[in-house]
């Protein structure tokens, strides 16, 4: 028999549902709004034709936590995105190669195989995209795309030809080009394009590892598919979470609790105006590694995710990514300027001012969150009664062999 994705009445929530109705008046909270999400429930990532591949996951794995494949050989993806700390970083701006330091959060990797779109402001349109923007970054990994080339070639050689074939002979090629300086310039079209592509495999290699990376099977998870209670205040939480009119399931809605879309909450950059998704637009469309370029493996799928995508609309200026909040309590920091360390102080201050006028941001305010929070009833609700209904959110652990590089001799190709 299919499971059904309809919660189940258990006579707890049809008895906090009814003292709801009673006591306030007002309906109860549609929980459809966001739904169950299980294991099968992963998205498809047609774009990459190894997403599912187990050993490109190996692969992928190993490349995640290799801090070699960056500039001072001192930075891996998991030094900001630290497994103990849900695969994001504890401080609000990460540190790079030589400890320089960039002007975002690095948000959690958890679900974000259920992302749209990658990165606050959306600049990659698939998770294979991204690992390169993080490598060549000078602010992160400060590599460059032959050095990468290169790496690969002298650490994973066996594993990558076991995954994607041979690698091309590159011993002719500069040790250190990226496109915009000299040496890349310098080479020929069918070496730019081998090495393109060793990249984009790379990154194809780590989504494979990162589709792991779930928050499935939370006590919400449990509430929805089996009845099983939540609890008086977490009740009361979700009625506030799910109110209408506008409320925080209008942009946190479906099962990971985003609409997948952009929104200027007014949270500034202090001094450097931080443009969000206006600037985000336009690297995706001029990106060799979208969906509909030479290195995707579905062009057509790609087009079909970029075809919303346009330059130049006014609202998408300063508007950053709805994060999912499966997991929210379990992070450090909140927000893409990771300022704001506890749960309940975000949701006061950056959505419970009358009149938006939030202190929570650098400057509160955007006009959005102005309507909005003078639109609703009675504040925001009660923020630790959002707050624990989102610790219902929260989420298992993951099996231990993805939270450490795997041994060598587990890597595809290893001589056993
Ligand atoms: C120096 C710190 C640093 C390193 C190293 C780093 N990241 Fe990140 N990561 C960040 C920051 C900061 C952001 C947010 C940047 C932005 O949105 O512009 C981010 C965002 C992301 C996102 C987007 C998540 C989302 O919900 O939008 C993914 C995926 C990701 N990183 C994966 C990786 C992988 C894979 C690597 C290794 C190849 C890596 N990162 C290396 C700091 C880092
Ligand atoms: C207009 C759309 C919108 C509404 C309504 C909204 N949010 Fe958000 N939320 C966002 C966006 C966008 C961000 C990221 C903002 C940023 O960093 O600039 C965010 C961030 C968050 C975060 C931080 C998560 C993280 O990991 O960084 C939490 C927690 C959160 N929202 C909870 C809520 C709650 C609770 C409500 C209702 C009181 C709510 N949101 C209403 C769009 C919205």
């Amino acid at each position: 028999m299919p499971v059904s994705r309809s919660p189940l009445p258990s006579p707890a929530r049809c008895a906090a549902l009814l003292i709801a109705a009673l006591t306030l008046g007002c309906d109860a909270p549609d929980f459809e709004r966001l739904g169950a999400l299980t294991t099968d429930d992963l998205p498809p990532s047609p774009t990459n034709a190894w997403a599912d591949d187990p050993q490109a996951a190996v692969l992928g794995r190993a490349l995640f936590f290799d801090s070699r494949m960056s500039a001072d050989g001192e930075v891996a993806c998991a030094s900001c995105h630290d497994p103990e700390h849900a695969f994001a970083d504890p401080e609000a701006f990460s540190l790079g190669a030589f400890g320089r330091r960039g002007g975002r959060h690095a948000p959690t990797l958890l679900n974000v195989a259920f992302n749209d779109f990658q990165l606050w402001d959306g600049r990659a349109d698939s998770l294979w995209a991204q690992p390169l923007k993080a490598i060549e970054a000078e602010l992160e990994g400060d590599f460059t795309r032959t050095e990468l080339a290169h790496f690969v070639a002298a650490e994973y050689s066996a594993a990558y030809a076991a995954v994607f074939g041979p690698l091309p002979d590159l011993s002719h090629l500069p040790s250190r080009a990226k496109p915009g300086d000299a040496a890349w310039a310098g080479m020929a079209d069918a070496d730019r394009d081998a090495v393109n592509r060793i990249a984009a495999n790379v990154g194809k290699a780590i989504e494979a590892y990162e589709r792991k990376l779930l928050c499935v099977d939370t006590a919400f998870d449990r509430f929805m598919l089996d009845g099983e209670d939540l609890g008086e205040q977490a009740m009361d939480g979700a009625r506030d979470f799910l109110a209408r009119g506008p409320g925080c399931a209008d942009c946190h809605a479906g099962p990971n609790l985003s609409d997948q879309r952009f929104h200027n909450l007014g949270l500034d950059h202090e001094g450097t105006p931080d443009r969000g998704r206006a600037d985000g637009v336009e690297a995706l469309l001029n990106d060799p590694f979208n969906g509909v370029g030479a290195y995707s493996d579905d062009p057509t799928a790609g087009a079909r995710r970029l075809a919303e995508v346009a330059l130049g609309r006014p609202e998408d200026l300063g508007a950053f990514k709805t994060p999912g909040l499966r997991g929210v309590a379990q992070r450090d920091r909140f927000g893409h300027l990771g300022h704001e360390t506890r749960l309940t102080a975000w949701i006061d201050d950056v959505y419970d001012r009358p009149g938006g006028r939030g202190r929570g941001g650098r400057r509160g305010g955007g006009d959005f969150v102005g309507q909005l929070s003078a639109d609703f009833p009675d504040g925001n609700g009660n923020p630790r009664a959002i707050a624990a209904f989102l610790r219902t959110l929260d989420c298992p652990p993951l099996p231990d062999e993805l939270l450490t590089p795997p041994d060598p001799s587990e890597l595809p190709g290893a001589s056993r």
